[in-house]
């Protein structure tokens, strides 16, 4: 039903169009009672040996909204309706900003992939908190807030926009994340290097405390999968040091190297962060790198180019409590999310775990065992 949807409806509009017709449709079908609550009965997920217990939480599942689908913070009952348990919005900036000009989206259907440079298009700090504060929630899925650069700001200013956004936004975060990886806005993942990373992550886990004296908001950090292995290894250091509580593995890659040769070469072309399929096997070596340096001292969420249960699972057994989609979602349409959990209990079911929990990281310590 929703393939057909797709490939007659949404393809044949401009991606970015598609996008918020297909979101607009999600926040209404949220906001009609009788929708809501058969869409979450059917979608939300069931099997109790599917729960985590992470960043201070219990959710029903690990699966979870990557950051840029929802900017602003517009739809979040909508996809936890969808059953996403968790969901990630921003990425915000510290000042409001339009993003790039468009066009910016670009659908590489064959390669179950799509190439953006958005460019942080929000409504800035101030307005996104507004909206979080007036917020009378339906559902109550744990809630991460992605924050990042304002273009006009200069990298020598970068930590003091954080640190705005910090202030607005940590009260309404169950989490926060730093993104220091998006290509799409020049400079910022030079951001990651540890000499940049230390005094920004310092000064927001600072703010957060300033901001939220009564509860610790847990922070993470998400990173490029374009890092080189050392960097990996350090960015994974600092974060041990400095009691960050984990690691978002990966943003999109700047790499074209997974593309079909179906795919038109004027699309690969397009300058931009690519997601989906093609990134999902360096997203997946970046995630093992990371747990076999940090173990279990920090929460690793797995993301890119996850698509199947299949690919939830095998990024739960190299080390993440939680995982993340963004680009499958796209392409699958609203009933992912039940056939993700779905699929995943069975996977639980036929394996030695009897727990989610059991089962993350457990192909490090197979390894172990076997040396
Ligand atoms: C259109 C689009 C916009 C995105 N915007 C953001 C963003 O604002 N902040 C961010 O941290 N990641 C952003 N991402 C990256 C995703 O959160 C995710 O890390 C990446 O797409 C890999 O996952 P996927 O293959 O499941 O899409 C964006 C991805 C897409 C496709």
């Amino acid at each position: 039903m929703y393939r057909l949807l797709f490939r007659t409806v949404f393809c044949r509009m401009d991606p970015e169009r598609a996008h918020h017709l297909a979101f607009s449709w999600i926040r209404r079908a949220a906001a009609t009672p009788v929708l809501r609550t058969f869409a979450a009965a059917a979608l939300a997920p069931r099997d109790r040996r599917l729960r985590v217990e992470a960043l201070g939480r219990r959710m029903h599942g690990p699966f979870g909204l990557a950051a840029g689908f929802d900017k602003n913070a517009e739809g979040i009952d909508g996809l936890a309706m969808l059953g996403f348990d968790h969901v990630e919005v921003g990425t915000v900036t510290g000042s409001a900003q339009p993003g790039n000009p468009k066009k910016r989206l670009f659908r590489l259907v064959e390669d179950r992939a799509l190439i953006n440079r958005m460019g942080f298009n929000n409504e800035g700090a101030a307005a996104v908190a507004a909206r979080l504060a007036a917020r009378q929630p339906v559902f109550r899925p744990t809630l991460g807030v992605n924050i990042g650069k304002t273009k006009a700001v200069p990298e020598s200013e970068a930590v003091a926009d954080y640190v705005t956004s910090t202030e607005a936004l940590a009260p309404h975060a169950d989490y926060l994340v730093v993104n220091v990886s998006s290509p799409n806005t020049p400079g910022l993942r030079n951001l990651q290097a540890t000499e940049h990373l230390r005094p920004l992550l310092t000064a927001v886990r600072e703010a957060a405390d300033r901001a939220v004296p009564a509860r610790r908001v847990p922070l993470l950090v998400k990173i490029a999968p374009d890092l080189a292995d050392e960097d990996i290894d350090a960015v994974a250091d600092l974060a041990v040091e400095l009691g960050l509580d984990g690691i978002i593995a990966t943003n999109t890659t700047v790499a074209r190297d997974g593309l079909g040769l179906t795919c038109a070469p004027e699309l690969a072309a397009e300058t931009g962060g690519l997601s989906g399929a093609p990134v999902a096997d360096r997203s997946l070596e970046v995630l093992r790198r990371l747990y076999a340096r940090v173990g279990d001292r920090l929460v690793l969420v797995g993301v890119g180019g996850v698509g199947t249960a299949e690919d939830a699972w095998r990024r739960i057994l190299a080390g993440a409590t939680l995982v993340q989609g963004y680009t499958a979602f796209l392409y699958e349409g609203p009933f992912w999310m039940r056939r993700m959990h779905r699929g995943l209990a069975r996977l639980l079911a036929a394996s030695p775990y009897a727990t989610l929990a059991e089962a993350v990281g457990a192909e490090h310590r197979r390894q172990e065992g076997a040396a």
